[in-house]
């Protein structure tokens, strides 16, 4: 019979292209979503929903009933809550494998900012559930690039000195897929880097120049500006970008993603390779 999977995060960036991969791979899927409307006319009819918050225990046990695994793919102001509730229920409900999705910058080292104090306290609410496990830590997604596109101007804030190996979602998507498929994935921490590093201002230069040639240039805002526009105005998303980018202005994508590609199947989709198969998607 097919397992069921719980996904929490599973209209977000990275939980969306993991939801139809495992689905696509045979797996029953139940997303626990707080606006069912809308996950239902991003994703039809194909999974099971259930509406709740993943703060809310008594809906999240409901939706582990019966559940084969759980993947917790929510970042944010709730990501340790959302890591630590399933984490607590997850044995009791006789889950046998829990995924986290946590980041390639999450070490003891870099306690001092929030995101990974947070992912720090998750990693180890999910490595203590007393269920098999399996922590992600990407690096940067390719399906970020757009993010920085906004009024038909590509800004980034800051100009970050350090490479990153981006991947595409879709990749990351079978990985997590593969990690519920195989034994030797269980009570492991896995980094995940795409094939090529490349710095976020050439990421962003190559993705403007295929697909907004309108753009006739990437600006970067420097972050003392963005943050007191963000502090003048009263911006918080611009705050949080600013102390975001600040933050990996210093803090290097770290891991070796050997041991992840050989049980799991690295990552092979270029920047280039992805670019042309968005050239294909209509606007
Ligand atoms: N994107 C990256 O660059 C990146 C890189 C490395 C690691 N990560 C990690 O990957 C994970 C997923 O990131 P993402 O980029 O996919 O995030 P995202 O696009 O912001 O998606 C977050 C998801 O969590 C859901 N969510 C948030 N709060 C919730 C709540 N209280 N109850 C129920 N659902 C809630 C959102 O649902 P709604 O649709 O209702 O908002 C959405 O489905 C995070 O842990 C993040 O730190 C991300």
């Amino acid at each position: 019979m097919a397992q069921t999977i719980l996904i929490l995060g599973g209209t977000g960036m990275l939980g969306a292209p993991v939801a139809r991969r495992l689905h696509a791979d045979g797996f029953n899927v139940r997303l626990l979503v707080r606006g069912p409307a809308k996950a239902r006319e991003a994703f039809g009819e194909t999974f099971t929903l259930i509406e709740g918050d993943v703060t809310d225990c008594a809906i999240l046990d409901q939706a582990m009933a019966g559940c084969d695994g759980v993947h917790v793919s929510v970042g944010g102001p709730v990501d340790y809550a959302s890591a630590e509730n399933v984490a607590a229920l997850a044995s009791y409900r006789g889950v046998k494998r829990v995924t986290y999705v946590s980041g390639s910058t999450v070490h003891e080292k870099n306690h001092g900012f929030p995101m990974v104090q947070q992912k720090l306290m998750a990693e180890n609410a999910i490595r203590n559930c007393g269920v098999p496990y399996t922590i992600f830590c990407p690096t940067w997604p390719m399906e970020q690039l757009p993010r920085f596109v906004r009024d038909g101007r590509a800004t980034l804030i800051g100009d970050l000195p350090l490479p990153f190996h981006w991947f595409a979602a879709d990749d990351f998507a079978a990985m997590v897929s593969a990690a519920y498929q195989r034994e030797e994935a269980a009570d492991k921490r896995f980094y995940v880097h795409g094939p090529q590093a490349i710095l976020m201002k050439d990421a962003m230069e190559r993705y403007c120049h295929a697909l907004h040639p309108e753009i006739k240039g990437v600006s970067v805002l420097p972050l003392a500006v963005a943050r007191t526009m963000a502090i003048a105005t009263g911006n918080d998303g611009l705050k949080f970008a600013a102390d975001l980018m600040a933050y990996f202005k210093k803090a290097e994508e770290l891991g070796d993603p050997t041991e992840a590609n050989q049980i799991l199947g690295a990552p092979t989709t270029t920047l280039d390779a992805w670019i042309a198969q968005r050239k294909l998607i209509p606007a």
